[in-house]
């Protein structure tokens, strides 16, 4: 018989399409199957340490599925260990809140809290449970599929979705104009977005931050298309791509966390095949859009799986474990083993092999094989 009677849920980092369905599955596995009470925490680890925190009934949940973003809000920000407190004099300072985080636990009457985030929001939830004693469950969410305990996240296959959307677009207007149109997707230090875009939306060329590339197998790869009568060429750039010997582009950097957002690569990738090529280039940054809207069916799926099992995981008494997808089975690893290690595109995977096999270049190739590669 299990003593857990009330479980707190929070959403902590990005948003990605698919949160709402993990809430809604965790209330109705919760209440329904265990006659569990829910309390959803606002706002990340800041509804915990500002105590900011309603029970959720299932009234609350009724139309989730479809919704993007998160019921609960969510933020970058927030970390109880590194807390931006804003002074009475309106400076903010780092202090470590992480005292008042578990109080507020107790407070809360919470015998489990479901961390539902990506590596730096699970990061917090296995401290929770290792130093502070805190029982947490982890729910893997991120749309750049790097985490590596899981086969897949949720999100994932939408911002996929939305970014083939793009490229099906672009191809009509490059195509119109016999132009070169980039499109930088998001991702971070992974390409996993960039290349099951780029295999699903006909790219040409596709730049990871796996493989640093060079300009002349890009053009090889442009003018051989324009022998064949295709004198347009659609390019995905992942936001963390960086040429040979070259650097990564960020957009800015958080003031109190220090973190830094990638993003604005495209715009001197386009220049540079401007000038060393003489196309006409095109780039369109897709950003946020991969992030919003209506999570895909498999996104869905995915989503209220991983919320079933971590409701269950939690009523059980499995705490310090996060759930993952391996294969076609959820199943729970141990949370220090599913944090701190990132998965990237391994450049001599089959997916890998496949995409070079159907002509896609990614910039480490002789220009003579990127000529060839267009059959
Ligand atoms: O990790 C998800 C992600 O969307 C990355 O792909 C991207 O680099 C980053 O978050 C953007 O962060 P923000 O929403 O803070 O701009």
């Amino acid at each position: 018989m299990s003593t857990v009677r009330r479980v707190g849920v929070l959403t902590g980092g990005g948003d990605a399409p698919g949160l709402n369905a993990v809430i809604r599955a965790v209330v109705r596995a919760c209440k329904v199957a265990y006659g569990v009470t829910v309390v959803g925490i606002s706002e990340g680890f800041t509804g915990l340490v500002e105590m900011r925190a309603r029970e959720l009934d299932l009234d609350d949940i009724s139309g989730l599925l479809v919704r993007g973003g998160t019921i609960l809000g969510t933020t970058n920000r927030g970390n109880p260990f590194r807390y931006a407190y804003r002074r009475p004099d309106g400076v903010e300072e780092l202090v470590d809140a992480s005292g008042t985080a578990k109080k507020n636990v107790e407070k809360l009457g919470l015998d489990c809290l479901i961390v539902i985030g990506g590596d730096g929001s699970l990061s917090i939830g296995e401290r929770f449970w290792r130093e502070l004693g805190i029982p947490v469950v982890g729910v893997p969410k991120t749309i750049d599929n790097d985490l590596s305990a899981t086969d897949y996240t949720f999100g994932f296959a939408t911002a996929v979705q939305s970014a083939t959307w793009a490229l099906d677009c672009l191809h009509t207007t490059a195509e119109s104009h016999h132009r070169v149109m980039l499109l930088e997707v998001m991702g971070r230090d992974a390409g996993w977005i960039a290349l099951h875009a780029g295999l699903a939306g006909g790219g040409d060329v596709v730049l990871i931050p796996e493989i640093p590339f060079r300009f002349e197998p890009l053009i090889a790869k442009f003018q051989a298309r324009e022998r064949r009568g295709r004198p347009f060429s659609l390019v995905v750039v992942a936001e963390g791509a960086a040429p040979a010997g070259g650097s990564q582009v960020f957009a800015g950097q958080d003031a109190i966390t220090g973190w830094k957002r990638l993003g604005g690569i495209s715009a001197s990738i386009a220049q540079e095949i401007e000038a060393r090529g003489g196309y006409e280039v095109r780039a369109t940054v897709l950003g946020h859009i991969q992030r919003g809207g209506t999570p895909v069916p498999n996104d869905r799926i995915l989503a209220s799986r991983f919320g079933i099992e971590a409701a269950r995981l939690a009523v059980e008494g499995s705490f310090g474990s996060m759930v993952a997808l391996r294969g076609d089975e959820i199943v729970a690893v141990p949370l220090a083993d599913a944090i701190g290690r990132l998965k990237k595109v391994d450049p001599q995977c089959q997916l890998m092999k496949a995409a070079r096999a159907i002509g896609i270049v990614f910039g480490d190739e002789n220009p003579e094989d990127a000529s060839d590669s267009e059959g």
